[in-house]
Order: structure tokens, then C-alpha cells, then sequence
């Protein structure tokens, strides 16, 4: 099963005339990975991590454990290994992602010979990972933390994790903290989101692979704004959409993070916020229903909302009254 979630990506990208050459491809991907592990010796295992590699230049993982006890011992529990063995022994083995070893153990354990990510370009790092994971995360090199140099292993630790799932290298939030502290400070304010607390995770909104949306934001299961994943009473749809909830989003209003404000609002009076779209004409009309104070002077220093407590939207109010069905 986890090779078709691996593969989706290629499955799903080609057109209807190459779906059956493609079928063929994927139904040898758990051929490729057993031929890996150094027991089958197919020419195919070639086109596995190590490309340049014969056949014979591949040991097995039993080979590389007599000289690096540690590294195959930890191994075992490893997801790499754990999980796909659940699949059918499929499994990554040491040199699905260290190379060919023959090279390496004849040289009695020759650095030279033998690929190692910590020494590795990020570019070079993230092509032997995405050989396998390019399924799941398609998009890595064209975001942020790909064109930037973030590889795979600046966030992942596949031999010293600090979580058991995930492979990540440190637990979140600090993994992300270690190089956006200046998000940290936002985290920190009155009011904000509880991710240090651990109620919620940076990754709930963001996808660290990319997305299709700016920021590496997720969205919800509607495509909504990801917001809405969680604050579902704000989504509608509405028979009175505030619009600009739809147009310009929840940060029109809201920080996303955390600030001084209470409700997350993004201006300390939240008046400020509606003038800056709404004129503060004394003369608003009140159009008949429903009738109540309207614009005047008087009422200028009372909070918006107030009177226009739907916000976010009505089903009965085009101007957000409460007002029951
Ligand atoms: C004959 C013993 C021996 C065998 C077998 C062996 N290694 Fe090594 N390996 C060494 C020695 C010695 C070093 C260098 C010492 C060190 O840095 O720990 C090393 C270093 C490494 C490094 C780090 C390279 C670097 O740049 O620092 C990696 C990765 C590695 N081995 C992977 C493997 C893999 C994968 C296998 C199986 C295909 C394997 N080794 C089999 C002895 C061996
Ligand atoms: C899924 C990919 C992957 C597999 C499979 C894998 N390694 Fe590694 N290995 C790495 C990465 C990445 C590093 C760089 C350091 C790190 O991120 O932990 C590394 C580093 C090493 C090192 C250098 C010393 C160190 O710990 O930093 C040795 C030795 C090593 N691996 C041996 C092995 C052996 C033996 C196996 C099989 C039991 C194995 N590796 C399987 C990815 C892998
Ligand atoms: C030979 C194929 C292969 C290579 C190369 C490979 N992986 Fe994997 N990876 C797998 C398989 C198989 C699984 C387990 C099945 C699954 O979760 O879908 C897995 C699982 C993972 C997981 C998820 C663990 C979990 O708990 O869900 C992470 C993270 C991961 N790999 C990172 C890496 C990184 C980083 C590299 C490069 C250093 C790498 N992989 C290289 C095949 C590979
Ligand atoms: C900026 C940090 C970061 C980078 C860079 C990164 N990852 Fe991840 N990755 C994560 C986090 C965090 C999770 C766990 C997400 C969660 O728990 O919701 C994760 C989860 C995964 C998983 C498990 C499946 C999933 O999506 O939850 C795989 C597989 C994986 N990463 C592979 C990779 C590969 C391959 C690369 C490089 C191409 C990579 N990651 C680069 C942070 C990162
Ligand atoms: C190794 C350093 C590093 C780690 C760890 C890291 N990032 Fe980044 N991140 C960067 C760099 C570099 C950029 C691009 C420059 C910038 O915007 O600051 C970036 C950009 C971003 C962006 C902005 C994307 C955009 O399109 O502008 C988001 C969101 C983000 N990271 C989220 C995360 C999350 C969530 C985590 C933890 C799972 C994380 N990062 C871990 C280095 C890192
Ligand atoms: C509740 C959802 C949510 C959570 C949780 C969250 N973010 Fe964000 N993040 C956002 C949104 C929305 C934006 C875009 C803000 C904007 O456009 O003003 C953003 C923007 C960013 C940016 C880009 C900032 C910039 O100025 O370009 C970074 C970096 C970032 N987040 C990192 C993180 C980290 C690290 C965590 C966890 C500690 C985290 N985020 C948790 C929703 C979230
Ligand atoms: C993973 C779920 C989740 C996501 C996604 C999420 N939130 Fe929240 N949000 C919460 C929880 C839980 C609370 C209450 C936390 C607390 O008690 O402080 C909260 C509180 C709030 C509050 C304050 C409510 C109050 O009564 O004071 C606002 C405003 C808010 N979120 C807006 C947003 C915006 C804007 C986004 C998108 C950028 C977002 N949320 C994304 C879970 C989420
Ligand atoms: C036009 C500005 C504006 C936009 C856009 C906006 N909000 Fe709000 N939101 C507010 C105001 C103002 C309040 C405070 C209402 C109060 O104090 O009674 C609020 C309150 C909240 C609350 C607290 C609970 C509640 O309903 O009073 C949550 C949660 C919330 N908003 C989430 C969101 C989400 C999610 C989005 C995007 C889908 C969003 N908001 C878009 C102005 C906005
Ligand atoms: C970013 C711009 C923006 C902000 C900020 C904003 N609005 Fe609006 N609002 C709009 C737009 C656009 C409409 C739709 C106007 C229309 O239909 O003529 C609208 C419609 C309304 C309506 C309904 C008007 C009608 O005639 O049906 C009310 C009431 C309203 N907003 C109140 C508020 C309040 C109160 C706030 C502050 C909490 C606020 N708005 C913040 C842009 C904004
Ligand atoms: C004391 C209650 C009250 C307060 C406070 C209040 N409004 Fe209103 N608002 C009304 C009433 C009543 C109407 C007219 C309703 C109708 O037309 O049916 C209205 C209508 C509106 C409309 C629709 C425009 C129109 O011409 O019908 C907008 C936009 C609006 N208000 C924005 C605001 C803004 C911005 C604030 C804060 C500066 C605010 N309101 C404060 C009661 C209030």
C-alpha cells in the first residue's frame, strides 16, 4: 500500500496513453526495492538510489551491520524499515540511500566510496530522498525552503530522530523556532494561538513540502482557508457573506500567529479595522429593517461589533445583526 501512496504523485501525472507503461513501472516498484537490499540482483537495481551502481557492487544491510553496529542496530525500529516491512519486506535498506557499499567495504571503509547526506549538497540530499518520496512531496524544490537550501535532513534525522514518528530531527515547535525565531517572539504575545503549549502544531496550517497556496499555507477539506479547518461557524456559506471574509481572508482582521490583541484582532480598536474599508459617514440609511440606533455621533465611540456581531456572516442580517432565525 505505502509504494501506491509513494507513487501517487507519478501515477496521477501522466495522460491516459502512457497510464499503461506507468502500470508497468509501478507494479516493479516493489521489485526495484527488494532488488535493493542486495538479495535479488536484478539489472534494476540500478535505477533504485545508486543509478552508476551493477548489481554486484551492492552488499546488503547484513554486510554494512558487521562494521556499523550501532547505525544497523537502531535500524530495526526505524520507519524506513518498520513500516515497509509491514508491506511486504520492501523496505529501504542502508544502501537505498548510502549508495552501492562494495566499493566502500573493500576499501576497508573508504569515506571516498561511500555517499554520505551529512556531507552532501541540499540539492543532492533532497534527489536521493525524493528518488522514493517525490510522490508525496512533488513541490519541495520550488518552495521557500527548497530554493533556499533547506534540504531534507535539515529538518529529518533518519538515525538520531528525536520523535519516533516523523523522522524529525528536533520535536516541533523548536524545529521550526530554530530558524524562525522571529516567530517565536508572535507565539509569545497576550494573545496567540497555543502552539508552544502543545494544543496545536505550526504544521496544523503550514505544510513544510509546500502547497499550492502562498506561505506553504494548508487549506481546509473545501479548499477554504485553512483557518476554517478549525473555526468551521466561520465558513458558511452564508446568505449574507461579509465579503471581505472571502476576498482578502481572515488576516484582513486576524493575526494568524498571536499579537496584543484580544480576539487575535490585528488593530487594538476594532473600529480602526472596519473604517478602513467603511466610511464613517453619520448619515448611513437604515433601509427600513431592522431599525435601531443608526450612524450618528453619539454612537461613533461604541465597538462595531457591537450591533454588527455576525461578522463573519449572516443568515438573517445583511448587515450581521444577531437576530434569530
Ligand atoms: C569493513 C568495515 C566496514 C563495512 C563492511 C562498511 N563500512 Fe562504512 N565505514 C567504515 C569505516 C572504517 C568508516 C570510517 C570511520 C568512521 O567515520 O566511522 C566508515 C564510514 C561510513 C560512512 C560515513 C562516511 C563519511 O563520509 O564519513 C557511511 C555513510 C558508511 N560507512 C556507510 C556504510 C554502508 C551503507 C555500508 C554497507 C554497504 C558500510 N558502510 C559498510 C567501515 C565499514
Ligand atoms: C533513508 C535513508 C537512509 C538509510 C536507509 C540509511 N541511512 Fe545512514 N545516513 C542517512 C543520512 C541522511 C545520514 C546523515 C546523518 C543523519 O542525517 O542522520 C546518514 C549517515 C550515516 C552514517 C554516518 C555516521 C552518522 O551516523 O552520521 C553511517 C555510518 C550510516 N549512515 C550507516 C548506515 C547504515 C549501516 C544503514 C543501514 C543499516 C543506513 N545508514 C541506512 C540516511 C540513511
Ligand atoms: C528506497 C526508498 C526510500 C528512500 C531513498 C528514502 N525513503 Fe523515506 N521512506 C521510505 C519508505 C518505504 C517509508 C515507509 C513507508 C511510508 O511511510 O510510506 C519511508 C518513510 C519515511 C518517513 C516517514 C516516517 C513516518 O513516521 O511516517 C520520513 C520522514 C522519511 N521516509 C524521510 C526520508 C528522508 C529524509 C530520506 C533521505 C535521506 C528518505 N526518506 C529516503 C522509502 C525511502
Ligand atoms: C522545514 C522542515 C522540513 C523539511 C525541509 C522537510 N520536511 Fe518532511 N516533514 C517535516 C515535518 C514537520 C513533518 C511532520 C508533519 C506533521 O507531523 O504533520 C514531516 C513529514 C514528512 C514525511 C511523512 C509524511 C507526511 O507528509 O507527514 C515524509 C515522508 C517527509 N517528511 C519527507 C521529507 C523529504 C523527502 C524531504 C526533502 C525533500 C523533507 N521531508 C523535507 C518537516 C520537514
Ligand atoms: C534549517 C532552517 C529552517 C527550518 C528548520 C525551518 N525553516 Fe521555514 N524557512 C527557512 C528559510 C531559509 C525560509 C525562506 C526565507 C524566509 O522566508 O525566511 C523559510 C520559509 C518559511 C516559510 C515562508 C514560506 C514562504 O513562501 O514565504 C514558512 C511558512 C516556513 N518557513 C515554515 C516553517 C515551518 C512550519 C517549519 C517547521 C516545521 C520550518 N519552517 C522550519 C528555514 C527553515
Ligand atoms: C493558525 C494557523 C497557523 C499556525 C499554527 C502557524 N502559522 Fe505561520 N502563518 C500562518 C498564516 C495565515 C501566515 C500568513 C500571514 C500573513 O499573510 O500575514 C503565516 C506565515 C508564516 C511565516 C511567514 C512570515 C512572513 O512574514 O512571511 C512563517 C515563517 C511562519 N508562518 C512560520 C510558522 C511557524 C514556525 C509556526 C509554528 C511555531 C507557525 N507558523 C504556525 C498561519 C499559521
Ligand atoms: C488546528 C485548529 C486551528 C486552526 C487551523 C486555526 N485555529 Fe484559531 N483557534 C484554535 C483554537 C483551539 C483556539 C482557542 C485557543 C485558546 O484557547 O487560546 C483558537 C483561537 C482563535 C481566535 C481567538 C478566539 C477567541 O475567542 O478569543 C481567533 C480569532 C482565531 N483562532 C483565528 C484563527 C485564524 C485567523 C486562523 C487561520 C490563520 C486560525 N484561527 C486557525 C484552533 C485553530
Ligand atoms: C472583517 C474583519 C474580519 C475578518 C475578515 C475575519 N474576522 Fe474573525 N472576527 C472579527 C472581529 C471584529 C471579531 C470579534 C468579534 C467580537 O468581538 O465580538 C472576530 C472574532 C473571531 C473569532 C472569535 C469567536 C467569534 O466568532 O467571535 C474567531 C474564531 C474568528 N474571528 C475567526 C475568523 C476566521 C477563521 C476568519 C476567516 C475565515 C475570520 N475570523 C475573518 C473580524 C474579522
Ligand atoms: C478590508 C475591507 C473591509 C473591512 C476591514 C471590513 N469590511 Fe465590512 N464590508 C466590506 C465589503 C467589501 C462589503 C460589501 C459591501 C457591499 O456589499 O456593498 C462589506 C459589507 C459590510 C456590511 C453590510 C453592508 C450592507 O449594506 O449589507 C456591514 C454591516 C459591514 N461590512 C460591517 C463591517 C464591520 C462592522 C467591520 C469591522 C469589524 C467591517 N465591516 C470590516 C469590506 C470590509
Ligand atoms: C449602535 C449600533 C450600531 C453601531 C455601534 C454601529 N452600527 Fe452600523 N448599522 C447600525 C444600523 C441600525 C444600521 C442600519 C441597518 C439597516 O440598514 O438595516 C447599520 C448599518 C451599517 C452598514 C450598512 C450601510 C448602510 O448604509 O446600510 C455598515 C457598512 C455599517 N453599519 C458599518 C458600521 C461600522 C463600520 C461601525 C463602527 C464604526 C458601525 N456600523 C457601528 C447599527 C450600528
Amino acid at each position: 500500500m505505502h509504494k501506491e501512496r509513494l507513487f501517487a504523485g507519478k501515477k496521477c501525472s501522466t495522460g491516459p496513453g502512457m497510464r499503461m507503461v506507468w502500470l508497468v513501472l509501478c507494479l516493479m516498484i516493489p521489485v526495484l526495492m527488494h532488488a535493493a537490499t542486495g538479495k535479488g540482483s536484478t539489472p534494476a537495481a540500478k535505477s533504485q538510489a545508486a543509478a552508476a551502481s551493477a548489481p554486484g557492487d551492492f552488499v546488503g544491510q547484513e554486510t554494512c551491520a558487521t562494521c556499523h553496529e550501532e547505525a544497523a542496530k537502531g535500524f530495526a525500529s526505524n520507519p524506513h524499515t518498520k513500516l515497509a516491512e509491514m508491506h511486504g519486506k520492501s523496505g529501504a535498506t542502508c544502501e537505498s540511500c548510502h549508495g552501492a557499499g562494495k566499493a566502500h567495504v573493500d576499501g576497508g571503509g573508504d569515506v571516498a566510496k561511500i555517499f554520505n547526506p551529512a556531507k552532501a549538497s541540499a540539492k543532492e540530499i533532497d534527489a536521493r530522498c525524493l528518488s522514493c518520496h517525490q510522490g508525496q512531496h512533488a513541490n519541495f524544490e520550488r518552495t521557500a525552503h527548497g530554493e533556499n537550501n533547506v534540504s531534507c535532513i535539515s529538518c529529518h534525522s533518519v538515525h538520531h530522530s528525536a520523535t519516533p514518528e516523523k523522522l524529525l530531527k528536533v520535536e516541533q515547535p523548536k524545529l521550526c523556532f530554530q530558524c524562525h525565531s522571529d516567530t517565536k517572539s508572535q507565539f509569545n504575545m497576550p494573545f496567540h494561538h497555543k502552539v508552544e503549549e502543545g494544543l496545536m502544531k505550526c504544521t496544523d496550517c503550514h505544510d513544510a513540502h509546500g502547497t499550492f497556496n502562498r506561505k506553504n499555507l494548508r487549506a481546509s477539506a473545501q479548499m477554504d482557508a485553512v483557518c476554517t479547518k478549525c473555526h468551521s461557524e466561520t465558513a458558511g456559506p452564508f446568505t449574507y457573506e461579509h465579503f471581505v471574509v472571502k476576498t482578502e481572508g481572515c488576516t484582513a482582521c486576524h493575526f494568524a500567529h498571536g499579537g496584543p490583541n484580544p480576539r487575535l484582532l490585528n488593530r487594538a480598536n476594532v473600529n480602526t479595522i472596519c473604517l478602513q474599508c467603511h466610511s464613517p459617514s453619520p448619515n448611513f440609511t437604515t433601509g427600513g429593517l431592522p431599525s435601531g440606533p443608526a450612524h450618528n455621533q453619539a454612537t461613533q465611540y461604541q465597538a462595531c461589533t457591537m450591533c454588527h456581531t455576525s461578522i463573519h456572516g449572516s443568515n438573517t442580517s445583511h448587515v450581521f445583526f444577531n437576530i434569530a432565525q
